[in-house]
């Protein structure tokens, strides 16, 4: 049998219609719509920027180097997903909550999963580093009841703005890393330091791109938190100061009004100490999904 006419003229007006007629053949039906619509775009970009080979071959270098960049303490494309404020939009559209509920944020390139449950109260700053903050709260649900046991992981920068996998030689491993679980009043607390805001790594090809493209590269100082229970949407979240200067151009989009906060200073002498509170409000798993 003899090919289709049309699939031996591939051209700038076809060319992604081409690809979505071969489609049909994949054996993987809810694979075939996505890459018809990833292609479809893919070529209307070179359709409108008309790079030439070689624009390409440096899109694909770029892209390469993103890949090679990335190992078990850095992740490229995490980084890039976040300033270009892919992972912001799919935490918008995934993540609608019901008024009063605690929003998400993007979980951002620098978590650790492997981090050790502490008592409540402990201290996260492990070199005793920085401004000492006391971070306290509550974990609710929608209606003002306590949620007992929730788990509460928080990681942050130093007060240089560097979380410890940027600085393994530097900061002691898990450094202002944590994972708590609420008392039966759905209370924690703990202490650390206050961090400092950072520019996102400028030091591999994403930070390169976005610096000569004259992109701000600012996160305004923040505390990452994720905070889970069963039967309870898992909150993935930051909570900001509220006096810092770069709020309104937060590099991987997290902002959020609900999520700034006053850090308040408690102490007037020659080290100051702050304090911070919140309380966290949950959602129930809709379908018994909880992440
Ligand atoms: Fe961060």
């Amino acid at each position: 049998m003899s090919p289709s006419p049309i699939a031996l003229d591939f051209n700038e007006a076809n060319s992604s219609e081409i690809f979505a007629q071969r489609l049909p053949q994949s054996k993987d039906k809810a694979l075939s719509p996505i890459l018809a619509v990833v292609v479809e775009h893919l070529h209307e970009i070179i359709k409108e920027l008309r790079p030439t080979p070689s624009d390409w071959r440096k899109v694909i270098d770029f892209l390469t180097e993103v890949g090679h960049a990335c190992d078990e303490r850095r992740q490229e494309w995490v980084l890039l997903s976040d300033v270009f404020g892919a992972s912001a939009l799919i935490e918008e559209i995934n993540s609608r909550r019901p008024k009063g509920a605690t929003p998400n944020t993007v979980r951002g390139p620098f978590f650790r999963a492997d981090v050790p449950e502490l008592p409540l109260g402990s201290t996260i700053s492990l070199d005793g580093i920085g401004e000492r903050l006391d971070v306290s709260g509550r974990v609710q649900d929608l209606d003002g009841h306590p949620i007992a046991s929730a788990e509460i992981v928080t990681w942050q920068a130093n007060a240089q703005g560097f979380y410890e996998n940027q600085q393994p030689d530097l900061q002691p491993e898990f450094n202002l890393r944590g994972i708590f679980r609420a008392d039966e009043n759905g209370h924690f607390y703990y202490r650390t330091i206050k961090p400092a805001g950072y520019g996102v790594p400028d030091d591999g090809p994403v930070g390169r791109l976005l610096r000569q493209a004259g992109y701000p590269l600012r996160r305004p100082a923040h505390l990452h938190f994720m905070i889970k229970a069963p039967g309870f949407e898992t909150i993935t979240t930051h909570l900001y100061d509220s006096s810092d200067q770069h709020l309104g151009e937060d590099a991987i989009f997290g902002v959020k009004p609900e999520l700034v906060r006053e850090f308040e200073r408690v102490s007037t002498d020659s080290a100051p100490s702050w304090r911070l509170e919140f309380t966290f409000v949950m959602a129930r798993a809709k379908r018994g999904v909880e992440g």
